[in-house]
């Protein structure tokens, strides 16, 4: 239960629960004893939001918490910065629980170092752009910040450098109600990283946007978390944003996590039914790469190899390419069925002259997004090729076409 955390680790969640009702603890002896949130609900009252929820978030990281609506993913990130408390477990921020910080460390904690980004974007709209975005520095100055000189030029300037961050330079002083639900939620950010937070806590902000504009958000905020390198604890319903978004994916189920994992391995190895089924229509081309997919060459030959061998090579292995490797095991190239057969009429001696040198190679981290278009054009399985030309198995059509669905 007292595990160190890593120095890697930001926020460790740990055994969460939150129940919401009076009877706990007749709630509690019920789950021990199997019972489902429902019945527990029917019987005593209480609503079992999170039950003994755990997952670490690295520093720079996203983590992105997916569910159906009522999954408890809301009540997760509540307790993260204590608009709820915890029933149970503990919530260790840079090691520290949340749940036993005194007063002032824990307004310390939400002022500078948690910032939360909601879906119904929370601006004021009796004030401008630059003044939404500078209040969370306006909050956190003291006096409050209007009426202190050197706080003011600086809150501007910060204010200013964050709205051009998020694509907003030039809407500085137009009033909230003339944006787009996107630029909206791009001022929410904006809001958000003024005071450079160490978190950042984002409840499902881009379920309200239309598809375009989430589309355009999604990648703003990927490209900001690049340059910022914050840690992101990021919810959503949507699989294929998880998915984008996530280096980490928990999916969540009636307050508990089913699977953590990243992308790939939700995919890959879904621990149960569930988990398959609310990953089975998510687009893979973007997250799977060529090393998810490739196979071990079923034909490799030799570049001295005479062409009765590719030959029989190919025939034994019922396939009409054959990969040909140089002596130092370097990829050199491919040799098609038909001409090797027509070297074997010509009586020449090696393959080493059919070889088709610009057959199309690709790297293992190389996403299948990526090179559907090449695999389209070509009409072999492509080499997969390390660093150092070496080749490492080979992807055919039908494996970057099964991720498509
Ligand atoms: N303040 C509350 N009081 C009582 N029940 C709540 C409260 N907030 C959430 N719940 C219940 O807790 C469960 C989880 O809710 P929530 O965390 O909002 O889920 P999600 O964000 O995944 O939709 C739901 O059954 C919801 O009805
Ligand atoms: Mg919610």
């Amino acid at each position: 239960m007292n595990a160190p955390v890593s120095p890697d680790v930001l926020l460790s969640v740990r055994h969460l629960d939150k129940f919401y009702g009076l009877n706990k603890a007749a709630a509690r002896k019920m789950l021990k004893k199997g019972a489902g949130k429902d019945e527990i609900l029917k019987r005593t009252g209480v609503t079992i939001a999170v039950n003994g929820v755990s997952f670490d978030v690295e520093r720079g990281k996203i983590f992105a918490l997916i569910g159906l609506s009522g999954s408890g993913k809301s009540t997760v990130v509540r307790c993260v910065n204590m608009l709820q408390r915890p029933t149970a477990g503990e919530i260790l921020f840079d090691g520290r629980d949340v749940a036993q910080m005194p007063r002032d460390e824990l307004r310390e904690l939400r002022r500078t170092k948690v910032a939360m980004v909601f879906q119904g974007f929370g601006l004021m709209s009796h004030r401008d752009v630059l003044d939404n975005v500078a209040y969370g520095l306006d909050v956190r100055a003291p006096f409050g910040g209007f009426l202190h000189r050197p706080w003011r030029a600086d809150r501007v300037d910060r204010a200013a450098e964050m709205i051009e961050l998020v694509g907003l330079k030039g809407w500085e002083r137009k009033p909230i109600d003339s944006l787009s639900g996107g630029m909206k939620q791009r001022v929410g950010i904006a809001r958000a990283l003024c005071c450079d937070p160490d978190l950042l806590l984002m409840d499902e902000p881009f379920s309200a946007l239309d598809p375009l504009a989430r589309r355009d958000i999604q990648f703003e905020l990927l490209s900001i978390q690049k340059e910022l390198g914050k840690t992101i604890v990021f919810i959503t319903h949507d699989i294929n944003e998880a998915f984008k978004m996530g280096d980490t994916v928990g999916i969540m189920r009636d307050g508990r996590i089913e699977q953590l994992g990243t992308p790939a391995d939700l995919v890959l190895t879904p621990a149960n039914d569930y988990v398959r089924d609310f990953v089975q229509s998510v687009n893979k081309t973007k997250f799977l790469s060529v090393k998810h997919v490739m196979v071990s060459p079923s034909c490799l030959i030799r570049d001295s190899a005479d062409p009765l061998t590719a030959i029989r090579e190919m025939g034994e292995n019922d396939v009409s390419t054959a990969y040909v490797i140089g002596r130092g095991m370097e990829f050199m190239g491919v040799v098609t069925l038909n001409a090797a057969l027509r070297a074997r009429r010509e009586n020449m001696s090696s393959v080493s002259s059919l070889v088709t040198r610009e057959a199309p190679t690709v790297g293992q981290d190389v996403l299948i997004g990526d090179i559907i278009e090449t695999a389209t054009d070509t009409p072999f399985p492509l080499a997969v090729l390390n660093g150092k030309g070496h080749l490492e198995g080979i992807v055919s059509r039908a494996a970057i076409l099964s991720c498509l669905s």
